[in-house]
C-alpha cells in the first residue's frame, strides 16, 4: 500500500513508520570539502546496499571499505605511515544497532580493508583483537597478505618527515628515540603541522529502521608503534543502538577522554535530530582539539567538524568543514 506524505510525516513522527533507508558518510576530520568527490560514492555505495536489501551494519560496512580503498584517505590502502617510515597499523570497528554486536581490530598490519575483519571479531565471543592476534586472526579468516603502502601514503610521510628532520633523511633513527613533542620550536605550531587524523566513517538507517555505523583508520598523522585511538575503543569512535548510530574522527585520545560517539548517541535516544546532536557534541568539546562527526537517527542525519582544511584553522561553523555525504 503507498501510504501518501502527509500521512507518512505523521506515522513518522508517531514512530509508526520506518523512515527510507539512509547513509552518511566522513572522510575525516580534516579532509578537505573537494575531497567530497570520494564520500560522494561512498555514501551512494552504502545507500545501493540498503536499498538492494542489506542490513544497516552491511550498508555501513560497504560505505567504509569504498573509503579503505581509495587511497587519498587514511584507512585501509593509503593509511598513515608510522614515525619508523615503513610500519602501517589500522584500527577499525563496527557496530550494529539492533543486536548491539560490536567488533574490533586494533594495530592491525598487512590487510586491505580492517573494517571487514572488525565485522568478524562481532561474530566471535571477544570484542576487540589486537596488534599481531588481530593480524593472525585475518589470516585465519582468509584475508590474504596485503601491503597498504602507496604513492598516496608515501607522500604523506614524506612530508611529516621534512617537519620532524629538516632534511637530513640520517635523522631519523635520532627521532624515533627523542621526544620531539616536547621540543617542537617550528614557526608552525605541532598541532597545526600534524594536521588531524583523517578517519574514515559511515553510519546508516536501513528499510526497517535499525541503525548500525562502521569506522576504519591509519592514526593520528605521527604515531608511534602501538599507538590506539578511539577507533576500536566501545562508546568513543563509534556507537549505534535502537535511536541513531554516530561516527567520530579527529583527535583520538580526546574523543576518548570524551566518550563522544555513546555521548551523542544519548542526545539521540532522548529524541534530539542528528544534525542538533553533532552540533552539541562539537560545541562540548574543547575548541582547539580536532573533532567531527556523522550521526543518523530514525528520521534525521547530520555532521559537521570543527576544523577547515581550507583555512587550517578551527572554526564554528561546523556543517561547511570536512568531507562528509549524505544518500537517501
Ligand atoms: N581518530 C583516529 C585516531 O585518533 O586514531
Amino acid at each position: 500500500m503507498r501510504i501518501r506524505p502527509p500521512f507518512a510525516i505523521l506515522l513518522l513522527a508517531a514512530g509508526l513508520l520506518a523512515a527510507p533507508p539512509a547513509a552518511v558518510v566522513h572522510g575525516g576530520a580534516g579532509s578537505p570539502r573537494a575531497r567530497m568527490d570520494g564520500t560522494d560514492p561512498a555514501a551512494a555505495k552504502a545507500l545501493a546496499t540498503l536499498k538492494a536489501g542489506g542490513s544497516a551494519l552491511d550498508g555501513a560496512l560497504a560505505g567504509v571499505v569504498v573509503l579503505e580503498d581509495d587511497p587519498r584517505f587514511n584507512a585501509g590502502t593509503g593509511a598513515n605511515i608510522r614515525l619508523d617510515g615503513r610500519t602501517i597499523q589500522m584500527d577499525a570497528a563496527c557496530m550494529d544497532g539492533a543486536t548491539g554486536g560490536y567488533g574490533a581490530v586494533a594495530a592491525i598490519e598487512r590487510v586491505r580493508n580492517p573494517v571487514l575483519v572488525a565485522r568478524k571479531v562481532m561474530d566471535t565471543p571477544h570484542l576487540l583483537i589486537v596488534g599481531e592476534g588481530a593480524t593472525r586472526f585475518a589470516r585465519a579468516m582468509g584475508f590474504p597478505d596485503y601491503d597498504p603502502t602507496c604513492a598516496e601514503n608515501k607522500a604523506r610521510f614524506q612530508r611529516v618527515q621534512a617537519i620532524l628532520k629538516g632534511s637530513d633523511p640520517r635523522q631519523i633513527e635520532a627521532w624515533k628515540r627523542y621526544d620531539w613533542k616536547k621540543a617542537w620550536n617550528f614557526p608552525t605550531p605541532l598541532k597545526e603541522a600534524l594536521g588531524p587524523s583523517d578517519t574514515v566513517g559511515c553510519v546508516t538507517r536501513d528499510a526497517k529502521g535499525n541503525f548500525a555505523a562502521a569506522i576504519s583508520t591509519g592514526g593520528t598523522t605521527i604515531t608511534f608503534y602501538g599507538r590506539v585511538g578511539d577507533v576500536p575503543m566501545f562508546g568513543a569512535g563509534i556507537y549505534a543502538g535502537p535511536k541513531g548510530a554516530v561516527a567520530c574522527t579527529g583527535n583520538g585520545e580526546d574523543i576518548i577522554k570524551h566518550l563522544v560517539a555513546k555521548t551523542t548517541y544519548d542526545l539521540l535516544a532522548r529524541g534530539l535530530p542528528a544534525q542538533e546532536a553533532v552540533d552539541r557534541a562539537l560545541r562540548a568539546f574543547p575548541p582547539t582539539i580536532d573533532l567531527g562527526l556523522v550521526a543518523v537517527g530514525p528520521s534525521t542525519t547530520g555532521g559537521g567538524c570543527n576544523y577547515s582544511a581550507e583555512k587550517k584553522a578551527f572554526v564554528t561553523d561546523y556543517r561547511r568543514q570536512m568531507a562528509w555525504s549524505v544518500a537517501q
